[in-house]
C-alpha cells in the first residue's frame, strides 16, 4: 500500500497556542490574524502589498485574471513545474506555451528559449523558480520588458530567497507563494 511521507514538521507549544488562541478568537476565516500575516510577509519581502487567499493555485489563477489575460492569449511557463502554474493558464482559457529548462544543472527556463517562443498571442510569462533555484529574473524580465509582457513569479519554492538583492517573488509584476504543509514555512 502507498503510504504518503509524513514531514517533520517541528510544531512545538507556540504553534499550538497560536491555533487554540485563533479558535478561542471565532476567526476561523480571513480575520485579524490573515492580517498580521499579510503586513508582517509584506514587510519580510519589502513590498508594499501582500493579500492571502487559499493557496497558491488560487494566487496563480487571480494572477492571471488581474493581469487581464484571456481566452485565447497564449502564456510562456516552465515544462519542469508542478500543475499548478500550468492549470491557471487552462483556467482562463488561454493557453500554455512550455519552455524547456536551460540544463540538468540550471533547472529553469531560458531567456534565449522563451523569447523563440513569443507570438503575436503571448500576454505573460510564468516563471517558476524551481525547488528555490531563482530564475535568471535580469534576462528574463528584459526580454518581457522588450515584448511589453507580464512576468508572474511562481515563488512557492523560494520564500525568502533572493536574487540580486531581491526577494524572489518581488521581480516580476505578481508574485504567489505556498504555505502548503510540505512548504518551506507551513500553515493553516
Ligand atoms: C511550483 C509550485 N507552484 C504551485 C503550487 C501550488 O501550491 P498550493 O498547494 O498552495 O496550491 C505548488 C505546490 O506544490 C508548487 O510546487
Amino acid at each position: 500500500m502507498y503510504k504518503i511521507p509524513l514531514f517533520d514538521l517541528n510544531f512545538g507549544e507556540d504553534e499550538v497556542q497560536a491555533v487554540v488562541n485563533t479558535i478561542r478568537s471565532n476567526w476561523i476565516s480571513t480575520g485579524p490574524k490573515c492580517e498580521e500575516f499579510e503586513n508582517l510577509f509584506a514587510s519580510m519581502l519589502n513590498v508594499k502589498y501582500a493579500i492571502t487567499v487559499t493557496n497558491c493555485t488560487c494566487a496563480l489563477h487571480l494572477a492571471c485574471v488581474v493581469l487581464g489575460i484571456k481566452e485565447g492569449d497564449e502564456v510562456i511557463c516552465p515544462s519542469l513545474t508542478f500543475a499548478a502554474s500550468v492549470n491557471c493558464i487552462r483556467y482562463i482559457n488561454a493557453t500554455p506555451v512550455f519552455c524547456d529548462i536551460k540544463s540538468y544543472e540550471h533547472i529553469n527556463m531560458d531567456a534565449d528559449e522563451i523569447e523563440k517562443l513569443i507570438t503575436p498571442k503571448t500576454k505573460a510569462i510564468i516563471v517558476v523558480h524551481m525547488a528555490g533555484f531563482p530564475a535568471d529574473m535580469d534576462s528574463i524580465v528584459a526580454v518581457a520588458k522588450k515584448h511589453n509582457l507580464h512576468v508572474i513569479e511562481d515563488a512557492c519554492h523560494g520564500p525568502l530567497s533572493e536574487y540580486e538583492g531581491k526577494k524572489l517573488g518581488t521581480i516580476g509584476d505578481v508574485g504567489c507563494f505556498s504555505f502548503f504543509s510540505n512548504k518551506n514555512i507551513s500553515t493553516g
